[in-house]
């Protein structure tokens, strides 16, 4: 073993498939050994301790979707590199996803190639997640490119027509070409003339109010798109990541599919599995509005099972930073509204509170979900998602007895509200480790450097 120049002692380590006692041993940004509690530091080093007596000691979160300084239509989310990664260090996330999604005319690689410098401005590493929405002939070329780049999993959509939705060619010829670099398309699934009719007829009645976001776009919508993309995916024999499953019956066709030995997995967005219709009857619907939308207490429950049963393979946040004004712009109109909940800073610690806390749900599971298959679903494992000899040196101190309330003054989030505001939680990242140096001690900013790196992704995993 090398010279240590950080050792995290007296905690309990959990990885995705193991936990135990051990001390956590790192130099020059990479975990060097997982050693017996009490060893002692190697080569006479003396390396900056910091105690772990009573924590948990987790792989930093790797959020799989996140939305960072995003445009659509009119709207902008209100965060930079800067701030977006900011709030997950807080929250105990140290790789986010994002999206390079083209704007209007824009190539696909023209926007991975203006997004990727971003990064650096990052207190955490980055990776990025290409975009398809038009396919011509250069598009199998632009998607080698991006493979070339690091740029390995790409993101579609089979709704937002006019913007960014994609018809089932594009699909096809996408996925066939991604899969054909080793990557994996991405999708978001609600299909769009099913919305469009169900917004039509709620239009009829003079209900398009963000109280009314829940009957706009049906689950109906999902499950049927799902249900195609996943042919679209068999015929061409590629893989396929469900993003933001809002439902049983949508994570249930994905496991259907796995077992007929498909490469197809689900994610669930910590909003979707906590949250539910109710908040369109309240205060500030506009401030809920997301796609798909929160669903019945029932569906809810359903989804969660799923936690448990294994068949979500990994949870996101989907975080978007708008603020209340921008929600409230078109709160009369929910086809007009910027859809998106904040969420990167509180996606560990709601999971953790309302599964891991309060329903049983093993801490293993939750690292595996949070971390480590979203590493290996975004190519990124095992650098990221695991504490292991030659990971980066991502370690969060979770306290899972923290006792605390969600207020907005107290999350780092560049918005001025969050969809928990209020909610009771246990457990919370007390300090967060990044690249080896302690970025935040005890709750506080330690080492505020953007020290960011763009990570080229390689290869997608396989979950079973
Ligand atoms: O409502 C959502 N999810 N907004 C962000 C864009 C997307 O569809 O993921
Ligand atoms: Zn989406
Ligand atoms: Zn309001
Ligand atoms: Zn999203």
């Amino acid at each position: 073993m090398s010279a240590a120049d950080l050792v995290v002692r007296g905690g309990t380590v959990v990885n995705a498939g193991w936990q135990g006692a051990a001390d956590v041993f790192v130099s020059a940004g990479r975990v060097t050994a997982l050693a017996e509690p009490g060893a002692p530091a190697p080569d006479g080093s003396r390396p900056e301790e910091v105690d772990a007596t009573g924590l948990l000691v987790l792989p930093g979160g790797v959020d799989p979707h996140c939305h960072v300084g995003f445009t659509s239509g009119e709207f902008t989310s209100l965060d930079d590199y800067r701030g977006c990664t900011t709030a997950a260090v807080f929250g105990g996330t140290t790789t986010i996803v994002d999206f390079a999604i083209p704007r209007p005319g824009q190539d696909p690689l023209e926007a991975v190639l203006e997004r990727r410098g971003a990064a650096a401005q990052g207190l955490c590493d980055s990776a990025l997640h290409g975009c398809v929405v038009t396919w011509d002939d250069t598009t199998e070329e632009q998607l080698r490119a991006m493979a070339g780049l690091g740029v390995s999993t790409v993101k579609m959509f089979t709704t937002y027509r006019g913007e960014t939705m994609a018809d089932e060619y594009t699909v096809l010829r996408t996925m066939k070409a991604v899969s054909a670099t080793g990557g994996m398309v991405v999708i978001h699934c609600e299909a769009d003339h099913i919305i469009e009719e169900a917004q039509e007829r709620s239009g009829a009645r003079g209900r398009t109010g963000a109280e009314h976001m829940g009957d706009t776009r049906p689950g109906l919508a999902e499950t049927a798109s799902v249900a195609e993309v996943l042919a679209i995916a068999e015929s061409v024999d590629a893989p396929v990541y469900f993003v933001h499953q809002s439902s049983p019956e949508a994570v249930e066709l994905v496991a259907a599919a796995r077992r007929r030995g498909r490469r197809a997995y689900s994610e669930a967005v910590a909003h979707h599995l906590v949250l539910d219709e109710s908040a369109y009857a309240g205060e500030h619907p506009e401030r809920f509005v997301c796609c798909p939308p929160l669903r019945p207490r029932a569906t809810v429950e359903g989804l969660g099972r799923h936690l448990f049963t294994g068949e979500i393979s990994t949870v996101g946040s989907d975080h978007c930073c708008y603020d209340t004004a921008q929600k409230e712009r078109y709160r009369h109109d929910v086809r007009a509204m910027p859809n998106g909940l904040p969420g990167v800073e509180t996606r560990l610690a709601v999971l953790y509170s309302e599964y891991v806390a309060a329903r049983g749900l093993p801490a293993t599971r939750f690292v595996e979900l949070v971390a480590a298959a979203p590493a290996r679903l975004n190519g990124l494992y095992p650098r990221k998602g695991v504490l292991a000899p030659g990971a980066d040196a991502d370690i969060v101190l979770w306290d899972p007895a923290a006792r605390w309330t969600v207020r907005t003054g107290d999350l780092h989030m560049a918005t001025d509200y969050t969809p928990y505001e209020g909610r009771e939680l246990t457990g919370r990242a007390r300090t967060v480790v990044v690249g080896g140096r302690v970025v935040v001690r005890d709750g506080e900013l330690a080492d505020p450097r953007p020290l960011g790196r763009n990570l080229p992704s390689g290869p997608v995993g396989t979950l079973h």
